[in-house]
């Protein structure tokens, strides 16, 4: 399949390597064109990657007709994805997109609705959900080990010094960050979330323009509680890029750090004031293949394009990671709980 890649920053030399280093992926798909409102910086991710064959341009329509592609990988800033996304239906491809999958709720379905005139598919990148660490977890829940789920509670603290669009924008932690942790705290749980109140803040000394920092309480269906604590300058002790996980069901607790480090204890008696726990093993993920980040999305989007199947993250299931997000930026802007 031909595809075209739009939005040659950063995080698309993350997708060009996860695509290179992969070899069911590379002998899928080749990249027919590369797109950036910046021609130079195209051109040099083609220099790059050894693209010398790929079109380079600054117009998507353009080069998804000379390229004939029937893919669009968009990796472009998140104001410019709706149009993007659009632009690549109307010329009849199927479209993988970073997060977060909109600017907003009514952009989101709008695409969602575009994408399914065309019948096209059109997914999002999770791929903090497609990794070992939050399968494993996953997995674990599911077994029902620690009895019934009852509450997740994530802690995400980092001092990050990017530059660039972040420190521009609005909500800079829920809507580019948090939107990670809610998804996967949203597939770990296997429920619905309900409501959420939240916190906002832009906490002093700051380098974001706005929302750097964010506190927020989730209901989700079952009453299980996700609480999500985070900051993105908070400096001097960074948490991992998962966020640190405690997960608590009705037999005993999950630790996560977010990397390597599991310790899960359940009940082993009925007496005392504190009950005996023992130590239980943490599963591995049910399914290597899902544990690659960037390239396990990219594979399952690819698979969803030849069997016809839902791949994982499509984006008529994502909108509800991204409504989680709206719904807390509702809720801090306007102190009061919001349903979703
Ligand atoms: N999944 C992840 O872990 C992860 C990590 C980082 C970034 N991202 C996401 O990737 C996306 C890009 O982030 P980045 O860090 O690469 O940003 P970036 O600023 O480094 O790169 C974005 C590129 O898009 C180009 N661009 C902007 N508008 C365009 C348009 N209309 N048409 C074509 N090109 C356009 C810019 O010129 C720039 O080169 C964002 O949605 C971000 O949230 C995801």
């Amino acid at each position: 399949m031909r595809a075209v890649l739009c939005g040659c920053g950063a995080m698309a030399k993350g997708w060009l390597k996860a695509i290179a280093e992969t070899p069911e992926i590379r002998s899928a798909v080749v990249i027919a064109g590369l797109v950036d409102v910046n021609p130079a910086a195209a051109k040099a991710l083609a220099d790059e990657f050894g693209l010398a064959n790929a079109v380079i341009g600054s117009d998507l329509a353009d080069v998804l007709e000379k390229t004939s592609a029937e893919i669009v990988f968009d990796v472009v800033i998140p104001s410019a994805r709706h149009d993007v996304v659009g632009t690549a239906l109307v010329h009849g491809c199927h479209v993988l997109s970073e997060k977060p999958m909109a600017a907003s709720i009514e952009a989101g379905r709008s695409l969602i609705a575009q994408a399914e005139a065309a019948g096209k598919v059109h997914a999002i990148v999770q791929n903090r959900r497609f990794i070992s660490g939050i399968r494993r977890i996953r997995r674990l829940v599911e077994s029902g080990a620690l009895g019934e789920l009852t509450a997740i509670h994530c802690d995400f603290f980092i001092g990050a010094h990017f530059g660039g669009f972040r420190e521009e924008m609005d909500n800079v932690l829920l809507l580019d960050m948090a939107i990670h942790t809610f998804d996967a705290a949203r597939f770990v749980a296997d429920k619905v979330p309900v409501a959420v109140y939240c916190h906002e803040s832009n906490p002093r000394g700051s380098r974001y323009a706005h929302g750097a920092a964010a506190n927020a309480i989730f209901e989700f269906s079952d009453d299980v509680t996700f609480t999500y604590r985070g900051s993105w300058c908070a400096e001097g002790a960074n948490t991992s890029w998962e966020s640190q996980w405690r997960i608590i069901g009705t037999k005993g607790t999950l630790l996560w750090d977010g990397a390597d480090e599991f310790k899960a204890g359940v009940i082993a008696g009925s007496e005392g004031f504190f009950r005996p726990i023992e130590a239980i093993d943490v599963p591995q993920a049910a399914n290597e293949a899902q544990t690659h980040g960037h390239a396990s999305v990219i594979a399952d989007f690819l698979a969803a394009i030849r069997t016809g199947a839902k791949p994982e993250t499509v984006s008529s299931d994502n909108i509800n990671s991204l409504a989680m997000v709206f719904a807390a930026i509702e809720s801090a802007r306007t102190r009061q709980r919001v349903t979703l």
